[in-house]
């Protein structure tokens, strides 16, 4: 854990502002923290080469360039990621704005930040993963929100923003209610979206973040958040709690107020989203796994943590196409950069309302190719493109991007 807490503190920034941090490494194996979402330079973005040894430390300092949004931070060093997210090192990294300000958005008691996380119900923090779970990922039957198990949340009434991060080992949710209340996305990985969408459900997968608006029932009431059964063919596989099972009591909502507090309703335009321009090259990553170990690959390679496997020219607008040659769940990240999703075809076949505006991490499902529009043009230097599986991260499918 970071600082004794789990999950690890939550860091809030103002665009604009100066940020340090000085790391300690307080465990027995090398670590390194990488920022999630956040455009850094590279000495600053917790690649894996930068992991330091027990005792060591690591000073970061930059300046916030990303607009308001609801990023997050977790270790990256190699082949130990996912153990270390494991024991609770993970929190939210919140940027504010003016932009999002003005919003006049709920906050303080309204405003709610939940990591989600799927655990062992009698060994929570013990990771021992199997040769099943390298290859499907570590997937567990008991929900933990912020760190405990199936946890229940009091809010005043009235509207809630509900800001939640999937920082699970490798489990997609579809969230929705139980009570089969709409809940309306504002945000995403990027921040603002450009327009509210009202949605009964959402698929959510590793790294990704959604922020949303939930209005609460009135004192003593309660709304149940869950995770719905999803497959492509219906049909699940896999023993335990196999990806795609219904999880239900993710988080459990409380109103608490006798007096109902207000309803606040969004404006109909969030934020502007320019889109990206015409992309000049288009790339094409396929994620294909087979079964064993290090059995997860993209392009046919694994990690090597000094072989550089793409070069883009800094400020290029690119077409990248990431197609999922396995039968599992492949959610990618970039870092460096935040891109636009312009395309899905196969299983789900769309692109979600939800996946509008700026993202960082896209998942690709099952069968599915999504495509996206892609510019580096916050600063050059080494960064990565991986799946955020932790178990197929650690296992090195996972690519070095040269941003020059
Ligand atoms: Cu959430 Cu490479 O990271
Ligand atoms: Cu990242
Ligand atoms: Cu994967």
């Amino acid at each position: 854990m970071l600082n004794g807490v789990v999950p690890s503190p939550t860091i809030r920034l103002r665009t604009g502002d100066a940020f340090q941090y000085r790391f300690r490494n307080g465990l027995r194996e090398p670590s390194i923290l990488h920022w999630h979402g956040l455009l850094v330079p590279d000495d600053a973005d917790g690649h894996p080469r930068h992991a330091i040894d027990p005792g060591g430390t690591y000073d970061y300092a930059f300046p916030v360039l990303q607009r308001a949004g609801t990023y997050w931070y977790h270790p990256h060093a190699h082949h130990r990621t996912a153990a270390q997210v494991h024991l609770g090192m993970a929190g939210f990294l919140i940027v504010s704005d003016a932009e999002e300000e003005a919003l006049g958005l709920p906050s303080g008691e309204q405003e709610i930040l939940m990591v989600l996380q799927d655990r062992d119900r009698a060994n929570a923090f013990a990771y021992a993963p199997t040769p099943t779970d390298l290859r499907e990922g570590y997937l567990r039957d008991c929900p933990y929100g912020n760190g405990i198990p199936e946890p229940t949340v009091h809010v005043p009434g009235g509207t809630c923003r509900l800001r939640i991060l999937n920082g699970s080992q490798a489990r997609v949710y579809l969230l929705g209610f139980d009570e089969g209340v709409p809940f309306t996305i504002i945000g995403n990985d990027g921040g603002l979206l450009p327009a509210p969408v009202t949605v009964d459900s959402a698929y959510l997968g590793v790294g990704e973040r959604l922020d949303c608006l939930v209005d609460l029932p009135p004192s003593g009431e309660y709304l149940t958040l869950s995770s719905r059964h999803f497959s492509e063919s219906g049909i699940l596989f896999g023993p335990g709690t196999p990806q795609g099972s219904e999880i239900r009591g993710l988080l459990v909502l409380r109103g608490t107020s006798r007096k109902v507090p207000g309803r606040y309703v969004p404006p109909a335009v969030l934020s502007r989203v320019a889109p990206l321009g015409a992309p000049v090259v288009t790339r094409r990553f396929a994620f294909s796994s087979a079964g064993g170990e290090s059995a997860h690959w993209i392009a046919g390679r694994h990690f090597a943590m000094d072989r550089i496997d793409v070069r883009v020219p800094f400020a290029q607008v690119e077409r990248w196409e990431f197609i999922n040659d396995s039968d599992l769940p492949h959610p990618v990240h970039v870092h460096g950069c935040q891109f636009q999703v312009v395309e899905r075809v196969g299983w789900r076949g769309q692109v979600f309302p939800y996946e509008g505006g700026w993202k960082d991490t896209a998942l690709v499902m099952p069968h599915e190719s999504v495509a996206i529009h892609i510019c580096f043009n916050a600063y050059r230097g080494l960064y990565l493109l991986h799946c955020h599986n932790l178990q197929h991260e650690d296992q090195g499918m996972m690519l070095n991007i040269e941003v020059s």
